[in-house]
């Protein structure tokens, strides 16, 4: 299911997803990790609690990912073909889509990794 369908908290400016350890589709051509996308609407914050992030090769426990409204985005290589057959996740993490743009902190500047957006290719 798309994320959406983890939605727990919609105020009139950000929604929070929630993504907890739960079942996978069962249907027998379902893919486990989410399809790209970009969010046209919305700045996209995950912060990553526990658990195996299934569509991220390169994200850890208590990493933050920020994906602009805009940016195309979505599971790294390979990941989709890890993904087939597995039946569950025990991932944790929380997501903030905000409706108007996210401004980066100083803070924030410190802690950004440059080569993130090279995740997305091949052996990266
Ligand atoms: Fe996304």
């Amino acid at each position: 299911m798309p994320p959406p369908i983890h939605q727990t908290f919609e105020a009139h400016n950000f929604v929070v997803c929630s993504f907890v350890p739960r079942m996978y589709d069962y249907h027998p051509l379902g893919i486990p990790v989410p399809y790209n996308h970009s969010n046209i609407d919305s700045d996209e914050v995950l912060y990553y609690v526990d658990g195996d992030f299934m569509s991220r090769k390169s994200v850890t426990k208590g990493q933050i990912t920020l994906h602009p409204g805009g940016i195309p985005h979505g599971p790294h290589p390979g990941t989709v073909e890890k993904s087939l057959g597995a039946k569950e996740t025990k991932e944790l993490a929380v997501m903030v889509d905000t409706f108007k743009p996210l401004w980066l902190t100083e803070e924030a500047m410190k802690i950004i990794i440059p080569d993130y957006y090279k995740s997305w290719m091949e052996g990266k």
